[in-house]
């Protein structure tokens, strides 16, 4: 598959954080794995589990480090190429992009997680919100920057969440373009797709069938410490080791983005009509079965 040129409509307004250009040169490994994710939909908590597959439950790993954000402007590309390229393990590598904007190669195996639109916008506030300078000029004044500048929200989380769905995904990426191109290529053998849902009722199992998918054998004396690893209190309390950059760029560090990791907080806020809103746009840019796995998992 071909990497396919964004609208300049969407370049312009989503184009702050990434470049998907770098997939153009990248090199794949044929055991590569890509974790593909509308952002604040469980990538931190795929990238602990794939780890934990990968290095057998073993405790205190950089995850964030060893599972970069590829198409993220920075580092630049000089520094993260080369960094991968010397990564002597099997590499699990990050994404935020629709399919059709990476290159897409037949040989490594994609790991998509969906969540409810609702709850990736209450986590993506927070993300937001509790952000610092640091993130702001990250982002502001990285270069190659086109469209408007990202600044800290100052309207309500309702209003946020109406600007998010009135302009697909403002001030960020587009959303339902996203779940789509993913949902679409679901039935291919190198794609599995996993919904945040089902991976919080039931992780022993949705653990399995990634390992499954991945040809990870998974030994048993490893098996409590890969679930308690991946539990959210252990994610919390260990935060620093699993959120980007340490958390450094959050008011509250690491704690911030570990946030809640529950779903429905939107059920008390939202009035029936709001949250209907969803459910039409949902219906009409997913089509019935996807947005119903969407809602539900
Ligand atoms: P909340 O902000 O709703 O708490 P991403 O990594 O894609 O940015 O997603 C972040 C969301 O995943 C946050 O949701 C975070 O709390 C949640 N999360 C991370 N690890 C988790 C875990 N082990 N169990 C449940 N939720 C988790």
């Amino acid at each position: 598959m071909q990497q396919i040129a964004w609208p300049q409509k969407k370049r312009e307004m989503f184009s702050h954080h990434f470049d998907s250009t770098i997939w153009n040169n990248f090199t794949f490994r044929n055991d590569d794995i890509i974790i593909a994710t509308y952002a604040k939909s469980g990538t931190t908590w795929l990238q602990q589990i794939i780890s934990q597959l990968i290095f057998n439950g073993q405790a205190g790993l950089d995850v964030s480090d060893m599972s970069p954000w590829l198409d993220l402007r920075v580092p630049p590309p000089e520094v993260k190429m080369p960094a991968l390229e010397t990564q002597q393990h099997r590499r699990f590598i990050k994404t935020h992009l629709p399919v059709d904007a990476l290159v897409f190669s037949p040989q490594a195996k994609y790991i998509y997680i969906g969540r409810d639109g609702r709850d990736v916008l209450w986590s993506l506030y927070n993300h937001h919100a509790t952000a610092n300078e640091l993130f702001y000029q990250a982002l502001n004044d990285t270069p190659g920057l086109v469209g408007p500048r990202i600044e800290k929200p100052v309207e309500s989380i309702v209003q946020y969440y109406h600007d998010w769905l009135d302009k697909d995904g403002y001030p960020f990426w587009a959303f339902w373009e996203n779940i789509l191109s993913w949902w679409q290529i679901r039935h291919l053998p190198n794609v599995h797709l996993l919904h945040f849902e089902k991976l919080k009722t039931d992780m022993p199992g949705e653990i399995k069938k990634i390992a499954n998918f991945l040809h990870i054998d998974i030994h048993p004396e490893n098996w409590n410490d890969i679930l308690e690893h991946c539990s959210f209190d252990y994610m919390k309390k260990h935060s620093a080791k699993s959120v980007p950059l340490g958390g450094a760029f959050w008011e509250g560090g690491s704690d911030s983005f570990i946030n809640k990791g529950t779903n429905g907080r939107w059920k008390e806020v939202l009035t029936k009509q709001h949250s209907e809103k969803y459910e039409q746009l949902a219906l009409q840019n997913l089509g019935a079965d996807c947005a119903n796995w969407l809602a539900t998992g």
